[in-house]
């Protein structure tokens, strides 16, 4: 366990030297089983698996969700022990990563800032490019592991190395659910047993959207989900998209030669759920 740039970076030049190949996993921590699917990932296809564990703070457009966003490192390494194997973990301290200036550089992604979470929470994706950014300079890992949960994030990170050329390969990881189809997340953990089993009617609803997409537009399939969600009173839809994979712009007219995606974010107990399908 690293808790300072410095140790962390003459550590990993031996294995630097020797040419060995640099797995990095970034997190907020509070880990669970869709954050060591990645690690998992990462073991299986590097020599050395490097994993982060800092809750940025610059990426939260919310300061009640940055305050309630659960901090559990202890618990976490616990986690990391139990794999049995040989894992670095950096967490850093927040003046470590941002000494006293706590502020996002900004970034431009080409448009993909723009559409869904980048709509709904500002200055997000400049937090997320921030931090990505400083540690693929601290760390310099061979590969980088992201989860497709975060869909949209996994589309900016590309384009952030593209853009600043930064010499890594960003690797896309299927999405871990629980038995009744929630998707893994550490925001799960905030809420009821009631909620979290109820919370089921998001991965259920992507799943129906899949198979409407078949047969209707996606503005059609668009206004059956929203007009569901307005049934539902427990859950309050933020945004229901049908977007192209590759620019995250919304499907106008279906094209062939286009790969689709829907996604979804919504609150219940006022905690905020992101989910998305392919509809292929
Ligand atoms: P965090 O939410 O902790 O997620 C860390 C990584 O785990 C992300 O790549 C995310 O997509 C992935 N992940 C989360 N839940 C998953 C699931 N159920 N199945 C598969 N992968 C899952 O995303 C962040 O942190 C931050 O924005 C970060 C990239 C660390 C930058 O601060």
């Amino acid at each position: 366990i690293f808790t300072e740039n410095e140790a962390l970076t003459t550590h990993l030049s031996s294995f630097k030297a020797t040419k060995k190949s640099i797995g990095f996993v970034p997190t907020m921590g509070a880990l669970h089983q869709g954050h060591l699917s990645l690690i998992d990932k990462s073991l299986q296809e590097n020599d050395i698996t490097v994993m982060s564990i800092f809750v940025n703070p610059t990426q939260f457009n919310n300061q009640e969700d940055l305050a309630k966003y659960p901090r559990t490192l202890e618990n976490d390494v616990e986690k990391i022990k139990a794999l049995n194997t040989s894992v670095i973990i950096f967490a850093p301290t927040v003046s470590d990563i941002y000494k006293e200036n706590v502020v996002s550089q900004k970034f431009e992604y080409d448009n993909l800032e723009h559409q869904m979470e980048g709509k709904h929470r500002e200055g997000h994706f400049n937090g997320v490019g921030t931090i990505i950014k400083r540690l693929f300079e601290i760390i310099k890992p061979s590969n980088a592991y992201f989860g497709e949960k975060d869909f949209q994030q996994l589309q900016i990170v590309k384009k952030l190395v593209s853009k600043y050329v930064i010499p890594v390969n960003i690797i896309g990881c299927s999405i871990y659910r629980e038995e009744n189809g929630l998707a893994m997340s550490s925001r799960n953990e905030r809420l009821s047993k009631q909620s979290r089993e109820k919370a089921a009617i998001i991965f259920a609803t992507l799943n129906e959207a899949k198979e409407l997409f078949k047969v209707k537009s996606a503005k059609e399939v668009i206004e059956i989900v929203v007009n569901k969600f307005k049934k539902t009173s427990d859950f309050k839809l933020e945004y229901f998209e049908i977007a192209d994979e590759s620019n995250l712009l919304t499907c106008k007219r279906k094209d062939k030669n286009k790969s689709y995606r829907a996604f979804i974010a919504v609150f219940i107990e006022n905690i905020r759920l992101i989910d998305n399908i392919s509809m292929q």
